[in-house]
């Protein structure tokens, strides 16, 4: 198949960011120096300054005599180009930034809303120094295994709405797991993330009031999803997985990226029809099962019965009376 180059935006990128976009399009084909200067209008002292400073950036470019350049087919690190390419045509000027290293993905994209960020920025991290958990855990987030990704909502929804979004999260990360790998996940409510019984992606969605107004103005809805993590720590090495081993070579961050902030774009758009709950149901790992929850700081055990249109877990215990749990953490009760 011939690869067709074109410059399919009208803001003004820079030329690195151009080059890497032609690149990551051409992955692991050569494109020469010449082709690169002409498609992008710039000098071909231009193309080579932005090759140089990708790969002081960490991607692999060959330079080959007479063939010209090409990213390794191997190459996986994570760029706004890389994803973009991804990302379908209505979100494909969304503001993407990209860090090596960062303290919390979520803790930049709050300090972004006091800077005016708008709807649908999206902040990635190759590593986190100190992600953060639900329940003010941590989140290991090792250097270029995973995604670690923040995505800043503005939407105007009602108060029932807004609690679904990272219960849409939740389908939109494993929508899009099948979609890129083929992989099928399951959900434990409320939004973590399991394959073959092991914890691969957790949300930590948190909302930032406008202190005005005293309402919700924005939400971030942060992403931890280990694609090839290996050696957890200790604390969590029991429990934690990845979608795969570093050693499978697979190549897709910037895909997979890209798919979930499809699916969360376009599920949220699409929010109050509740769709996407009959996918959550149909990916839970809980319903049917006994489960324990806590509340008030007392244990109760029963069975999981179903989730109903607001993403609540509903629970029969054993003398038939039936709770319905909006918010917390359950444990699974598995017989043998
Ligand atoms: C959990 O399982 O407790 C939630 C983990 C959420 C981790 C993600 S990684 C990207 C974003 N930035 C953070 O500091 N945390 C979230």
């Amino acid at each position: 198949m011939s690869k067709i180059f074109f410059k399919n935006r009208g803001v003004i990128l820079s030329v690195k960011n151009d080059v890497l976009h032609m690149l990551e399009q051409n992955k692991g084909a050569n494109i020469s120096g010449q082709e690169l200067a002409e498609k992008l209008g710039v000098s071909r002292t231009a193309v080579w300054k932005a090759i140089n400073a990708l790969k002081e950036d960490g991607f692999f470019i060959e330079g080959v005599s007479n063939k010209g350049y090409s990213l390794a087919a191997s190459s996986d690190l994570l760029s706004a180009e890389g994803i973009r390419l991804y990302l379908s045509d209505e979100y494909k000027e969304i503001p993407i930034k990209v860090y090596k290293s960062i303290n919390s993905t979520n803790t930049e994209a709050k300090i972004m809303i006091m800077n005016n960020a708008g709807h649908a920025t999206v902040i990635l991290a190759e590593e986190q120094l100190s992600g953060k958990g639900r329940m003010g855990r941590n989140f290991y987030s090792p250097s270029e295994s995973g995604i670690y990704m923040s995505i800043i909502l503005k939407p105007r929804l009602n108060m029932g709405d807004s609690v679904l979004i990272t219960t849409a999260a939740a389908v939109a990360v494993s929508l899009a797991i099948e979609k890129i790998t083929g992989i099928v996940t399951q959900i434990k409510w409320v939004n973590d993330i399991y394959l073959n019984d092991r914890k691969i992606c957790g949300i930590l969605t948190e909302a930032v009031t406008d202190m005005e107004s005293g309402t919700i103005s924005s939400i971030v809805v942060g992403i931890g999803l280990n694609v090839k993590t290996e050696a957890f720590p200790d604390d969590i090495g029991g429990t934690a997985g990845s979608i795969f081993k570093m050693n499978e070579n697979k190549f897709i961050r910037n895909q997979l990226s890209a798919e979930i902030i499809n699916n969360i774009m376009s599920i949220l758009n699409n929010i109050s029809s509740r769709d996407f709950i009959e996918a959550y149901k149909e990916r839970s790992m809980i319903l049917g099962e006994r489960v324990r929850y806590c509340k008030d700081n007392q244990w109760f055990e029963g069975y999981a019965q179903d989730i109903d249109h607001n993403g609540a877990l509903i629970v029969f215990h054993d003398d038939g009376h039936k709770e319905i749990l909006n918010s917390g953490e359950i444990t699974v009760r598995r017989s043998l």
